[in-house]
């Protein structure tokens, strides 16, 4: 039964290391953590702030806040997926603390504003640097490929005993806004609500001239980047570009979105690889992570998709190429939006969350790699947990063996008070142990087949033509109709009413 076992790991609240880089409450962090341990949970996540550690200038970092937290994680017990967070904290949803970039850097984009992501009304977003400025010798020298590939080198020399005892088990290399392989598009910075279509943020002039360039390139120097994309939160048709039968479809229109999209990718390979590269031979796994865009998902033109980057239609697959790219790095496909169900969402926004996740880790597992995830907003109800534990091995449990599909971990959003007060924690209790496939928690991962083998170097790089091949539509695994493992007991069990019951009050008195 222990290769049924899904090792189940919880966010540390933003903010355990303040902006001033203090662990400022080590003796709750400990209370916490060791109650965590006795609830059956197996590790912990936490974000390590770019615009914590490097704040002082460029190449001065500083890990000291951050080791404190490492050592306290360790004396408990538990393993540790760290984050390389490139991006701003602020500005997204859920979160309640702000962490900007470095200070120096925002300074850079002062004289030079056009290493942000811009739209096209041109108004800049400083969570993360535009990826047209990844090659480019902007920062004292370096370019933003380089200062990321120094992060990771500085976080590997100064934790390298905490890496060598296995405390790290992963690392999540930051790869855009709110840490995920995508752009800004729907920032509520500059006003997007759910359920608008966002806008494309390739308006920087670095971006302008490389569309240029690839445009003329192809035949096309007049072909210039939409205009009639519509804004923020609009809907799909009554946009020129997103509408029935609008640009998106056009040879023009399809070759910016072939263009917008593969630009995402070749941004996330060429961080893995410098992510690869420092932590060769490491006993631990690389990680990725993609945004969950539902809303839009049941119309033709899949609007929010697109402009995030993600260039996913009922005819081309838009992730599993993304699989592809990160299966040459040995890399986990992290994906979000585990317990949503389509039920729950509001019928004007064309949501299908759950057809989305199928759709994503189904490409994930096609391409032979590890997919894992974490549910996007904070739930303490059954039914979220059931959708998670159904998503986590969507074919129930094998008695016999390793079940034909299981994610390789899932973490949970996010450790707070409230989560620790009494009923919410005795579900969630419930929760960890059906993760575990109703074993008890088990410290060695070989005993449920998670090999964490020295990280080998990435494979050769795999050419476009290849990564795209990937796009021709598949069906997804056929997923049960419920879990086989749930906290409820099946639906309508006692403790499931109890728990939505009693979770209804408590939303109630916030
Ligand atoms: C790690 O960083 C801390 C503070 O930044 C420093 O005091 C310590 O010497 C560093 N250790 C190693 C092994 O680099
Ligand atoms: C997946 O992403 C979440 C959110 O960033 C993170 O907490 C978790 O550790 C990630 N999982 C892996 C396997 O990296
Ligand atoms: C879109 O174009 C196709 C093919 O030209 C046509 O059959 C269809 O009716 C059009 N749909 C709309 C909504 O205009």
């Amino acid at each position: 039964m222990l290769k049924n076992y899904v090792p189940i790991f919880v966010m540390l609240p933003l903010g355990v290391v303040t902006v001033d880089n203090v662990l400022e409450d080590g003796d709750k962090l400990v209370k916490d953590l060791k109650e965590l341990r006795a609830a059956g949970v197996d590790g912990v996540m936490i974000d390590v702030w770019w615009g914590i550690i490097e704040s002082k200038g460029p190449k001065q970092y500083d890990w000291s806040a951050y080791r404190s937290v490492f050592q306290a994680v360790e004396d408990c017990g538990l393993k540790l997926q760290a984050i390389m967070s490139f991006h701003q904290c602020g500005g997204n949803v859920g979160d309640v603390v702000t962490i900007p970039i470095p200070k120096w850097v925002l300074e850079i984009g002062e004289s030079d504003p056009d290493i942000f992501y811009t739209n096209l009304k041109g108004n800049r977003n400083p969570e993360y640097l535009t990826l047209g400025v990844d090659n480019l010798h902007l920062f004292d020298g370096r370019t933003a490929v380089q200062i990321y590939g120094d992060y990771m080198k500085s976080f590997r020399e100064n934790m390298s005993d905490f890496l060598e005892t296995g405390l790290v088990i992963d690392i999540e290399v930051g790869l855009g806004p709110a840490g995920e392989l995508r752009y800004p598009s729907y920032p509520e910075s500059q006003g997007w609500a759910f359920p608008g279509i966002g806008e494309f943020q390739c308006f920087d002039k670095y971006l302008q001239a490389e569309f240029k360039e690839a445009a003329t390139a192809a035949g096309h120097p007049e072909w210039a980047l939409p205009d009639n994309a519509g804004e923020y939160n609009d809907t799909p048709e009554s946009s020129e570009f997103f509408r029935s039968n609008g640009t998106y479809v056009t040879e023009k229109g399809r070759f910016f979105l072939t263009w917008y999209s593969n630009k995402l990718m070749i941004h996330g390979d060429q961080i893995l690889d410098e992510a690869n590269k420092v932590f060769v031979g490491c006993k631990l796994k690389l990680a990725a992570k993609v945004s969950g865009i539902h809303w839009w998902y049941e119309v033709d033109n899949h609007a929010a998709e697109l402009t995030a980057g993600y260039y996913n239609l009922k005819d081309r697959d838009g992730y599993r190429p993304i699989a592809r790219m990160l299966s040459r790095h040995h890399a986990i496909l992290n994906f979000t939006c585990l317990e949503m169900r389509n039920s729950e969402q509001s019928a004007d926004a064309k949501s299908a969350p759950e057809q989305l996740v199928q759709q994503v880790l189904s490409g994930g597992w096609r391409e032979n790699i590890e997919v894992a995830g974490e549910n996007a907003l904070s739930r303490y109800d059954s039914v979220a947990y059931d959708q998670i534990l159904l998503n986590a091995r969507p074919n129930g449990i094998n008695k016999d063996g390793q079940p034909k599909l299981r994610m390789y971990g899932v973490t949970y959003l996010r450790l707070s008070d409230e989560l620790l007060q009494k009923t919410n924690l005795d579900i969630f209790k419930i929760f960890v142990k059906k993760m575990h496939a109703d074993q008890d928690y088990c410290p060695d991962p070989e005993k449920y087949n998670h090999h964490l083998g020295p990280l080998e170097r990435s494979k050769p790089e795999i050419s476009i033509e290849d990564l795209l091949e990937a796009t021709k539509a598949e069906e997804p695994f056929p997923w049960d109709k419920e879990t086989d493992m749930s906290v409820s007991g099946g639906a309508g069990g006692l403790v499931g009413l109890l728990s939505n019951l009693i979770s209804k009050i408590l939303a109630l008195f916030k």
